[in-house]
């Protein structure tokens, strides 16, 4: 098994939530594959935006790709693509949404992961959310799953938050 959970971060608040998806974007080259798990208002699209708004280092618009199925950023080092492919009806359909060339050239976010099937490529960082039964409104659990690769670089990140 080359998934497994690499840490867990429980943050109170959206702003928790933006400032780990900041330190996540500083960590980002390209290539690196995002998959976002966790239910419908989990704060799949809030974690992507916070990313963005990050690498942007300004508040621009990052609208949910609910429609589009795809929105892209272009950065210095890479073009970001944001994926929601709650609406993909098969995992081939990803190939007109240049599924490709984002895995090879880009950074990927993808929402609803499980939608590409045994496209998604092994290699892919698995961030899920999830919100926490009882607790307050804006609190929420992240979870981190990936290969031994990603656990290296996240070190700094898991440490931080392990202490
Ligand atoms: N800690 C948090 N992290 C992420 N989103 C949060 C948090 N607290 C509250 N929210 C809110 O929850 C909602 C999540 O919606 P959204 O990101 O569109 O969910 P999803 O993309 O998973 O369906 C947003 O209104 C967001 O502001
Ligand atoms: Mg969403």
């Amino acid at each position: 098994m080359t998934h497994s959970l690499i840490f867990d971060r429980r943050v109170p608040s959206l702003a928790a939530t933006a400032i780990l998806a900041g330190e996540v974007a500083d960590l980002l080259r390209p290539g690196d594959i995002i998959a976002l798990g966790g239910t419908l208002g989990a704060g799949k699209t809030a974690f992507a935006r916070a990313l963005v708004r990050h690498l942007a280092q300004e508040e621009i618009d990052v609208p949910s790709p609910t429609y589009n199925l795809l929105l892209t950023y272009d950065f210095d080092d890479f073009c970001l693509y944001h994926y929601d492919l709650y609406r993909l009806e098969t995992p081939e359909e990803a190939f007109e949404l240049d599924i490709d060339e984002a895995f090879d050239t880009g950074v990927s976010l993808i929402e609803w992961p499980d939608r590409l099937g045994k496209y998604l490529p092994a290699g892919h960082l698995l961030i899920e959310i999830t919100s926490e039964e009882g607790a307050s409104e804006e609190a929420r659990i992240i979870r981190f799953y990936g290969n031994a690769s990603w656990k290296q670089r996240l070190t700094a990140l898991s440490g931080a938050y392990d202490a």
